[in-house]
């Protein structure tokens, strides 16, 4: 999904401005609030290129999961000496437990439908320790999804320039980004497009998911991210 983007990924939220400083500093802070299993050990979830563990590695022993394998080989190099595993957020066993888990930037809604959102929050749940916390970032909700949105993005670095390109269409509630990208760099200029499909789940499901999962939940609506807000969710300490 990612596969030839991948090493445009962080040019083009630089030039967005996206903080992941800011934003690591905000997970901890959520996590000291709402973490009660006393370790340090966190687990990010669809974790892309490795900017937030970046940012959270001097206070976490930190670990990733994603699915695409050209993510992760960025974000190893990014984050030597950490863990980062292939896999589907939907159901994986890593056989250990962590004291924080975070799914951000929308990724939970790479989930297809209600069902398999209440299963990547299930698998979330079955990773936590208990008193841990799961911080996820939620992409659009359906009244938020312009149809017909024409939008741009651009790079422009010495050495590179890059401009993605959508119109935002819809169908049903997922949403539907046909990212058309044209790079230059010094090898030369190429195109390709790449299609990303993103579901547009109500409040109500996010909340239901955790519940369903075992988890006490709470909407945080600005938590230093994005407007969209984030689901914390917590179990009980033992
Ligand atoms: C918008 S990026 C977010 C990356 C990173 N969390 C960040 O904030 O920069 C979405 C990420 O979700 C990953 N992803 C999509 N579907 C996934 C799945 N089913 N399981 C695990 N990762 C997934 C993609 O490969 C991509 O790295």
């Amino acid at each position: 999904m990612y596969s030839q983007s991948a090493k445009y990924y962080d040019a083009l939220y630089r030039s967005l401005g996206k903080d992941y400083v800011q934003e690591a500093q905000r997970i901890k802070e959520i996590a000291a609030e709402r973490c009660r299993s006393g370790g340090n050990d966190l687990l990010d979830i669809a974790c892309g290129t490795g900017k937030h563990i970046e940012y959270l590695r001097d206070t976490y022993r930190c670990e990733g999961l994603d699915v695409d394998r050209t993510m992760l080989d960025i974000a190893r190099e990014r984050n030597p000496g950490m863990q980062f595993h292939l896999g589907d957020m939907i159901g994986f066993n890593l056989g250990k437990k962590f004291d924080v888990i975070t799914c951000l930037f929308g990724a939970i809604s790479y989930a297809p439908n209600v069902q398999r959102l209440d299963q990547s929050i299930q698998t979330f749940a079955r990773h936590l320790k208990p008193g841990g916390a799961v911080i996820v970032e939620p992409w659009l909700r359906p009244e938020e999804w312009k149809d017909g949105f024409v939008q741009a993005l651009y790079v422009d670095e010495p050495d590179l320039k890059v401009a993605r390109m959508s119109v935002s269409r819809r169908d049903a509630n997922v949403s539907i980004l046909n990212f058309h990208y044209m790079v230059a760099s010094r090898d030369g200029i190429r195109t390709f497009t790449e299609p990303h499909r993103l579901t547009l789940f109500t409040p109500d499901e996010y909340l239901n998911a955790f519940r369903k999962a075992g988890l006490f939940v709470q909407y945080e609506e600005n938590h230093g991210f994005s407007a969209r807000g984030l689901y914390v969710g917590y179990s009980r300490a033992e």
